[in-house]
């Protein structure tokens, strides 16, 4: 058997120490790339107002995967429109990557968004007339990277989730499972340090959501910050540690002690797709 890879991790002080071990079982960073402190959101709406969110403190910690969970209505899309700076908090401190990003104007949080966030949605959230790799290309565009450039990059996204040949399909010639993975690329394209989900295998059939779960646990094992919302206990089981809210609050955070390896699970459905064996590979401790 071959040595295991050496695995730098960032200890407190912020040394660097090599710690042998499967990716897998890498120790999470104890430096805290997300911290919220007492962070509260109401919503006036027709002069009602909702407490989404009612003093929600919170780190997440550079490389881990975190799932979120929590009944309809407990205020997990609000608490991550927060943490992904889509949204203001009513009150509390929010920080990313030792930033408090609270007071920033809205040109300063897109800046800081599109340098170290991906989104991924339930629904995706393609341009529906748009090819695969003009999706794709989007946030470069924004990012103003020119035409070569930025097609390079989005070839090379849409490769690393297995679409190479889908390049030029629009989402309705596409999968529910193939737009997600569109809609991953495009969350990657930019580099990002910290991909948030919300809900990305609700509208997937069962194979296709673990395929999904592959490529965030693959994401993961090469050091992205990973944070899901989920209502299905089974998706959490992929992450670290799960949260729990209810009623804008955190009711529960707990490690994972059974922790479900997606990799394992399309091997065991006898469906080792190439997204399914690249995430063997980096469970193994392999390239991303
Ligand atoms: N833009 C808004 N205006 C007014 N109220 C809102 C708004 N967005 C969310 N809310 C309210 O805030 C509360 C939390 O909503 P949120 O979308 O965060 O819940 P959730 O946990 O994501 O639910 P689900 O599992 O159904 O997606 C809900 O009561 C909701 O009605
Ligand atoms: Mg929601």
């Amino acid at each position: 058997m071959t040595a295991e890879p050496s695995i730098p991790v960032r200890i407190d002080g912020g040394e660097e120490e090599a710690i042998a071990g499967p990716a897998s079982a890498r120790p999470v960073s104890s430096r805290a790339v997300l911290e919220l402190r007492d962070v509260t959101k109401a919503y006036v709406l027709e002069g009602v107002v909702v407490h989404a969110l009612c003093g929600v403190t919170l780190d997440v910690n550079e490389g881990e995967m975190l799932s979120i969970m929590g009944p309809s209505g407990s205020g997990k899309s609000t608490l991550m429109h927060i943490i992904g700076l889509l949204d203001h908090p009513t009150s509390g401190t929010v920080g990313v990557e030792g930033e408090d990003v609270v007071g920033m104007s809205a040109n300063q949080l897109a800046a800081v968004r599109n340098k170290r966030i991906g989104f991924v949605f339930q629904s995706f959230n393609l341009l529906a007339r748009t090819g695969a790799l003009a999706n794709v290309e989007l946030p470069l565009v924004y990012a103003g990277l020119g035409a070569a450039e930025r097609s390079r990059r989005a070839r090379e996204a849409l490769e690393g989730v297995d679409l190479g040949d889908r390049l030029r399909h629009t989402p309705s010639q596409l999968s529910g499972g193939q737009q997600q993975r569109v809609a991953i690329a495009r969350a990657l394209v930019t580099s990002p340090s910290i991909v948030l989900a919300d809900e990305p295998t609700g509208n997937l059939d069962s194979r296709s959501g673990i395929e999904v779960m592959a490529l965030l646990q693959r994401l993961n094992a090469a050091g992205i910050t990973v944070v899901v919302v989920t209502h299905d206990a089974n998706v959490a089981r992929h992450g670290q540690r799960i949260v729990e809210l209810r009623d804008g609050k955190v009711v529960r955070d707990a490690l994972v002690t059974d922790r479900l390896f997606a990799s394992d699970e399309l091997v065991q459905l006898g469906m080792n797709t190439a997204a399914g064996a690249d995430a063997v590979g980096a469970k193994a401790g392999g390239p991303a």
